[in-house]
Parts: structure tokens; sequence; C-alpha cells
């Protein structure tokens, strides 16, 4: 079998943590998401997946969070179906095949160069490919301006240095005339301490960016909306989980606060 080698920088590496703890999530006895073209994915890149140290938290929040945007999208498609979907930082996920849109839908998966040049032979699919630093601007000019938007940003927030995610919200948002932003959310907290966890350690990457409130970005200038926020610790797929994270998730789910530290799901209208 040919098994691709995947020449990445640490920030764009970071895709392979996604698609693997994916990829385990599906050879669990009750996945959560239940991905198996991540699983088969994972089997043909030749990469060394243990040394990112990936922990049971990891395989259940990514594969739960990946679950709920996935909704909030095909909720999205299904409601537009003239719509145009944005997956910004897509690395390799397959969820333009998860959320099956209708035909009318134009996809668009966005990433760096080499991480869509990689995904076009890995994973090649009906998506629109768009190579681009997402810190820049420009890039948009390649997706029609004239339809509603669902944008997803899985994973994204922290990587963006600055306040360049600001900024790209920004620049969405008067690309379209509506449309919607879904991103799992980060706490301050959460994104800096991310730089201890042994995953992201083991990659030598010191991601940043994050917010506490889910209000904070109606004030980017970007009119955008809190729609709803999500706290993942409460999802019933939470039974899903194996011990004992099920009970301590069960415990944390109790507190809002402590929840907000780790997986929840943030919905904006614009
Ligand atoms: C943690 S991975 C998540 C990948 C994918 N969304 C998933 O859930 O599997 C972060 C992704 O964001 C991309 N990314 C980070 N900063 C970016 C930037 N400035 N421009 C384009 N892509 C970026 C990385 O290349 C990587 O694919």
């Amino acid at each position: 079998m040919h098994r691709w080698q995947p020449e990445l920088g640490l920030i764009q590496e970071t895709l392979l943590l996604t698609l693997y703890a994916r990829a385990l999530d599906a050879t669990q006895p009750s996945p959560i998401l239940g991905d198996t073209l991540s699983a088969d994915l994972a089997d043909k890149i030749d990469y060394d997946f243990p040394r990112l140290k990936v922990k049971p938290n990891l395989i259940a929040t990514t594969a739960l969070r990946a679950k709920k945007l996935d909704d909030v999208v095909r909720a999205y498609t299904t409601a537009h179906p003239g719509c145009v979907v944005l997956d910004l930082g897509c690395g390799l996920d397959t969820r333009m095949s998860r959320c099956d849109p209708p035909p009318s839908v134009d996809w668009y998966d966005i990433d760096f160069p080499e991480v869509v040049n990689l995904r076009s032979e890995c994973l090649p699919g009906p998506s629109h490919l768009v190579g681009a630093d997402l810190t820049t601007s420009g890039w948009l000019a390649a997706i029609p301006g004239d339809r509603p938007a669902m944008i997803v940003a899985e994973g994204l927030l922290p990587f963006m240095p600055g306040d360049s995610f600001q900024t790209m919200t920004r620049e969405l948002a008067g690309h379209f005339p509506s449309g919607e932003l879904a991103l799992n959310g980060y706490t301050r907290f959460a994104a800096w301490a991310m730089k201890y966890h042994p995953t992201i350690k083991a990659l030598g990457i010191k991601a940043a960016q994050g917010f506490d409130d889910p209000r904070e970005p109606e004030s980017w200038g970007a009119g955008l909306e809190l729609i709803e926020e999500q706290i993942l610790t409460r999802a019933p797929e939470v039974d899903r989980f194996p011990q004992p994270l099920r009970a301590l998730t069960r415990l944390t789910a109790r507190s809002t606060a402590l929840s907000r530290q780790g997986a929840r799901i943030l919905r904006y209208r614009f």
C-alpha cells in the first residue's frame, strides 16, 4: 500500500493530531463520531503517530466537537441549499463527506498551500481547495460573495497570531450577504495551557489565542451575534466516554466556568 509522507511545518502538523484522534475514535467499541474514512486515511500516512501521545480525553473531545460542528453545518446547508461552506484550517478533515451536503452547495476547504496540496493527493474529493495563509487578505476573492455562507473553524483559533482571527472574521462577514460562523471556543487560559499539553509540547508549538466571554466576538466589528454556546461536558454523548473520563466530565459539567475551559461550540450569525 502506498503511504503518504507529509512534510509539514509545526502548525500544519497539528492536523495530524486531530486526524489521528478521529481515527482512534472510529476504532473504539462505541465511537462518538465513527469516522472510518479518517481511520483509513491515517493508515495511509507514514507518520510516527504515537509520538503525539494522544490520550482518551483528546480522542473523545475531538470526536465530540467534530460531531457537534457537523450537526451545525448540516442544519445550515439543509436550510440554505444555495449556500457556500468554508472549512477554515480544514487540515485533512473529512467533514464534507460526513455532512454530505445537497449538490447545490459549494464547499471550500481552506488551509496553507502545502496542506491543500497534501489533501488533493491523499484525500481527493468534490470540494474546492483554496491554499492560503488565513492571516493574509486576498484569498476570499476565490470564493463567490453573493451567497449565504456557513463558515466553520475547528481547531484554528489558537494558532492565529495577534488579532488576525478577528481581522479575518471582519473580512469574511463583509464578503457574504449573511451567514453563520461556528467554531470550538478556547478560553484564554485553555489556549495558554495548551503549550503544556503533552501533544502540543511534543510538536513544540506555543499556541496562544482564546477568549473567555462567548459574547466577546460581538465586539470585533464584524456584526457577529452569538446564537448558541454548547457546553460539551453536558452533551449526551458523554455517556460514551471511557471511564474514569466519563465520571470526571460529569463532575465538571456541574460548573459552567470549569466546563468552559474544555470543549464548547460557539455559533454566531452575521
Ligand atoms: C488543529 S489543526 C485542525 C485541522 C482540522 N480543522 C481538523 O479539525 O482536523 C489546525 C489547522 O489550522 C491550519 N492553520 C493554522 N493557521 C493557519 C493559517 N494562518 N492559515 C491557514 N491555515 C492555518 C493548520 O494548517 C491546521 O491544518
